[in-house]
Protein backbone atom coordinates (compact mmCIF):
# COMPACT_ATOMS: atom_id res chain seq x y z
CA UNK A 1 0.00 0.00 0.00
CA UNK A 2 1.15 3.25 -0.70
CA UNK A 3 1.97 5.02 2.31
CA UNK A 4 0.27 8.97 3.38
CA UNK A 5 2.37 12.04 2.89
CA UNK A 6 3.63 14.45 5.62
CA UNK A 7 2.28 17.84 4.83
CA UNK A 8 3.39 20.69 7.36
CA UNK A 9 2.02 24.32 7.18
CA UNK A 10 4.17 26.91 8.78
CA UNK A 11 3.84 30.66 9.07
CA UNK A 12 3.41 33.58 11.21
CA UNK A 13 0.39 34.46 13.17
CA UNK A 14 -2.70 36.11 10.88
CA UNK A 15 -0.75 34.00 7.79
CA UNK A 16 -3.88 32.18 7.53
CA UNK A 17 -2.53 28.88 8.10
CA UNK A 18 -5.41 27.31 10.30
CA UNK A 19 -7.72 28.27 8.00
CA UNK A 20 -5.60 26.61 5.01
CA UNK A 21 -4.89 23.40 6.56
CA UNK A 22 -8.68 22.55 7.19
CA UNK A 23 -9.02 23.65 3.66
CA UNK A 24 -6.23 21.27 2.01
CA UNK A 25 -7.52 18.21 4.73
CA UNK A 26 -11.08 18.59 3.39
CA UNK A 27 -9.64 18.93 -0.44
CA UNK A 28 -7.50 15.79 -0.20
CA UNK A 29 -10.33 13.49 1.10
CA UNK A 30 -12.75 15.00 -1.31
CA UNK A 31 -10.03 14.08 -4.09
CA UNK A 32 -9.93 10.50 -2.89
CA UNK A 33 -6.84 10.48 -0.25
CA UNK A 34 -7.05 9.90 3.26
CA UNK A 35 -6.25 12.86 5.38
CA UNK A 36 -5.96 13.79 8.71
CA UNK A 37 -5.21 16.57 11.19
CA UNK A 38 -2.35 17.13 13.47
CA UNK A 39 -1.92 20.66 15.13
CA UNK A 40 0.89 21.36 17.46
CA UNK A 41 0.85 22.35 20.10
CA UNK A 42 -1.57 19.57 20.19
CA UNK A 43 -3.38 21.28 23.83
CA UNK A 44 -4.81 18.09 24.32
CA UNK A 45 -2.33 16.25 26.33
CA UNK A 46 -0.89 17.11 29.44
CA UNK A 47 2.20 18.36 27.84
CA UNK A 48 -0.13 20.26 25.87
CA UNK A 49 -2.26 21.42 28.99
CA UNK A 50 0.93 22.78 30.64
CA UNK A 51 2.20 24.72 26.87
CA UNK A 52 -1.18 26.24 26.48
CA UNK A 53 -1.00 27.71 30.59
CA UNK A 54 2.11 29.12 29.00
CA UNK A 55 0.63 31.18 25.93
CA UNK A 56 -2.03 31.83 27.98
CA UNK A 57 0.33 33.92 30.55
CA UNK A 58 -1.45 31.42 33.68
CA UNK A 59 1.94 30.33 34.46
CA UNK A 60 5.28 30.81 33.71
CA UNK A 61 8.34 28.94 32.97
CA UNK A 62 12.20 28.79 31.78
CA UNK A 63 12.52 29.50 28.56
CA UNK A 64 14.75 25.87 27.78
CA UNK A 65 11.76 24.12 29.64
CA UNK A 66 9.18 25.41 27.75
CA UNK A 67 11.09 24.85 24.03
CA UNK A 68 11.41 21.23 25.16
CA UNK A 69 7.92 20.83 26.50
CA UNK A 70 6.97 21.90 23.26
CA UNK A 71 9.29 19.16 21.89
CA UNK A 72 7.93 16.60 23.83
CA UNK A 73 4.80 17.38 22.45
CA UNK A 74 5.66 15.92 19.51
CA UNK A 75 7.52 13.05 20.48
CA UNK A 76 4.33 12.31 21.48
CA UNK A 77 2.30 12.05 18.54
CA UNK A 78 5.19 10.53 16.54
CA UNK A 79 4.04 7.15 16.84
CA UNK A 80 0.67 7.89 16.02
CA UNK A 81 1.64 9.94 12.80
CA UNK A 82 3.76 7.37 11.73
CA UNK A 83 1.19 4.68 11.83
CA UNK A 84 -0.80 6.95 9.70
CA UNK A 85 1.50 7.00 6.90
CA UNK A 86 2.32 3.22 6.90
CA UNK A 87 -1.70 2.79 6.47
CA UNK A 88 -1.52 5.16 3.85
CA UNK A 89 -3.08 8.51 5.43
CA UNK A 90 -1.55 11.97 4.52
CA UNK A 91 -1.48 13.93 8.09
CA UNK A 92 -1.46 17.50 7.48
CA UNK A 93 0.42 19.41 10.43
CA UNK A 94 -0.26 23.02 11.27
CA UNK A 95 3.56 24.16 12.95
CA UNK A 96 6.07 21.52 13.82
CA UNK A 97 9.43 21.80 14.61
CA UNK A 98 10.28 24.73 12.88
CA UNK A 99 7.76 26.91 14.44
CA UNK A 100 9.80 25.21 17.74
CA UNK A 101 13.73 26.72 16.54
CA UNK A 102 11.50 30.12 15.23
CA UNK A 103 10.24 31.02 18.23
CA UNK A 104 12.36 29.19 20.92
CA UNK A 105 15.73 31.61 18.65
CA UNK A 106 13.58 34.36 18.29
CA UNK A 107 14.01 34.72 22.43
CA UNK A 108 17.96 34.31 21.96
CA UNK A 109 18.34 30.75 23.00
CA UNK A 110 21.13 29.01 20.19
CA UNK A 111 19.51 27.92 17.21
CA UNK A 112 21.55 24.62 17.34
CA UNK A 113 20.25 23.69 20.83
CA UNK A 114 16.53 24.43 19.53
CA UNK A 115 17.53 22.01 16.38
CA UNK A 116 18.58 19.16 18.94
CA UNK A 117 15.73 17.93 20.85
CA UNK A 118 13.18 17.37 17.43
CA UNK A 119 16.15 15.23 15.39
CA UNK A 120 14.95 11.88 14.43
CA UNK A 121 11.04 13.22 14.38
CA UNK A 122 9.66 11.83 10.77
CA UNK A 123 10.84 14.43 8.01
CA UNK A 124 8.10 16.51 6.33
CA UNK A 125 7.88 15.52 2.85
CA UNK A 126 7.04 18.82 2.11
CA UNK A 127 6.87 22.50 4.30
CA UNK A 128 4.53 25.02 3.08
CA UNK A 129 5.64 28.25 4.71
CA UNK A 130 3.15 30.92 3.91
CA UNK A 131 4.48 34.60 4.25
CA UNK A 132 2.95 37.79 4.47
CA UNK A 133 4.62 41.61 4.56
CA UNK A 134 3.70 43.25 7.64
CA UNK A 135 2.03 45.62 6.31
CA UNK A 136 -0.70 42.98 5.04
CA UNK A 137 -0.16 41.43 8.86
CA UNK A 138 -1.24 44.39 10.54
CA UNK A 139 -4.26 44.95 8.13
CA UNK A 140 -5.89 41.75 9.07
CA UNK A 141 -6.62 43.32 12.21
CA UNK A 142 -5.09 43.30 15.83
CA UNK A 143 -3.33 40.32 17.13
CA UNK A 144 -4.58 38.10 19.90
CA UNK A 145 -3.95 38.08 23.65
CA UNK A 146 -1.65 35.07 23.90
CA UNK A 147 2.53 35.56 24.02
CA UNK A 148 4.55 35.83 21.29
CA UNK A 149 1.18 37.95 19.44
CA UNK A 150 2.73 41.57 19.01
CA UNK A 151 5.04 42.78 16.12
CA UNK A 152 8.20 42.50 17.76
CA UNK A 153 8.15 38.88 18.59
CA UNK A 154 6.62 38.29 15.23
CA UNK A 155 9.69 40.42 13.25
CA UNK A 156 12.09 38.69 15.37
CA UNK A 157 10.46 34.99 14.32
CA UNK A 158 10.34 35.45 10.80
CA UNK A 159 14.16 36.48 10.77
CA UNK A 160 14.60 32.76 12.39
CA UNK A 161 12.01 31.33 9.89
CA UNK A 162 14.60 32.30 6.97
CA UNK A 163 17.43 30.64 8.97
CA UNK A 164 15.56 27.50 9.67
CA UNK A 165 14.45 27.71 5.39
CA UNK A 166 18.21 27.82 4.66
CA UNK A 167 18.97 24.90 7.55
CA UNK A 168 16.43 22.57 5.61
CA UNK A 169 17.50 23.59 2.19
CA UNK A 170 20.93 22.63 3.81
CA UNK A 171 20.16 19.25 5.27
CA UNK A 172 17.48 17.78 3.37
CA UNK A 173 17.51 20.13 -0.50
CA UNK A 174 15.18 22.79 -1.44
CA UNK A 175 12.55 21.08 -2.46
CA UNK A 176 11.36 20.24 0.95
CA UNK A 177 10.75 23.97 2.28
CA UNK A 178 8.37 25.69 -0.47
CA UNK A 179 7.39 29.38 0.32
CA UNK A 180 3.41 30.48 -0.79
CA UNK A 181 2.65 33.78 -0.43
CA UNK A 182 -0.24 34.21 1.84
CA UNK A 183 -0.93 37.80 0.66
CA UNK A 184 -4.04 36.49 -1.95
CA UNK A 185 -7.61 35.74 -1.27
CA UNK A 186 -8.49 32.77 0.70
CA UNK A 187 -8.97 30.63 -2.72
CA UNK A 188 -5.83 32.14 -4.26
CA UNK A 189 -3.85 30.48 -1.85
CA UNK A 190 -5.69 27.43 -1.41
CA UNK A 191 -5.38 26.92 -5.28
CA UNK A 192 -1.23 27.36 -4.99
CA UNK A 193 -0.68 25.29 -2.26
CA UNK A 194 -3.24 22.48 -3.75
CA UNK A 195 -0.47 22.48 -6.48
CA UNK A 196 2.50 21.99 -4.53
CA UNK A 197 0.68 19.38 -2.75
CA UNK A 198 -1.16 16.81 -5.21
CA UNK A 199 2.62 16.45 -6.76
CA UNK A 200 4.05 15.58 -3.61
CA UNK A 201 0.69 12.63 -2.02
CA UNK A 202 1.23 11.21 -5.56
CA UNK A 203 5.42 11.16 -5.37
CA UNK A 204 6.14 10.22 -1.81
CA UNK A 205 3.99 6.38 -1.71
CA UNK A 206 6.86 4.29 -2.07
CA UNK A 207 9.51 6.09 -0.56
CA UNK A 208 10.57 5.76 3.32
CA UNK A 209 9.57 8.48 5.76
CA UNK A 210 12.92 10.27 6.58
CA UNK A 211 14.38 11.52 9.73
CA UNK A 212 14.31 15.08 10.60
CA UNK A 213 17.97 16.57 10.59
CA UNK A 214 19.57 13.34 9.67
P1 LIG B 1 -0.88 28.28 17.72
O1 LIG B 1 -1.33 29.72 17.73
O2 LIG B 1 -0.66 27.74 16.35
O3 LIG B 1 -1.76 27.40 18.58
O4 LIG B 1 0.57 28.24 18.40
C1 LIG B 1 0.75 28.78 19.65
C2 LIG B 1 2.04 29.52 19.77
O5 LIG B 1 3.10 28.63 20.10
C3 LIG B 1 2.47 30.29 18.52
O6 LIG B 1 2.77 31.62 18.91
C4 LIG B 1 3.74 29.59 18.09
C5 LIG B 1 4.27 28.97 19.36
N1 LIG B 1 5.06 27.74 19.19
C6 LIG B 1 6.32 27.65 19.78
O7 LIG B 1 6.80 28.60 20.40
N2 LIG B 1 7.02 26.48 19.68
C7 LIG B 1 6.51 25.39 19.01
O8 LIG B 1 7.18 24.34 18.94
C8 LIG B 1 5.21 25.49 18.40
C9 LIG B 1 4.62 24.32 17.68
C10 LIG B 1 4.52 26.69 18.52
MG1 LIG C 1 -1.91 31.56 17.75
Amino acid sequence: MPRGALIVLEGLDRSGKSTQVSRLVSRLNAAGHRARLQKFPDRTTPIGGMIDAYLRSASELDDRAVHLLFSANRWECHAAIERDLAQGVTVVVDRYAFSGIAFSAAKGLDFTYCLSPDTGLPLPDATLYLTLSPETASRRGAYGAERYENVDTQTAVRAQFAKVAEEVGRRHGDARWVEVSAEGSVEEVERDIWGVVEDVVRRVGDEPVGRLWE
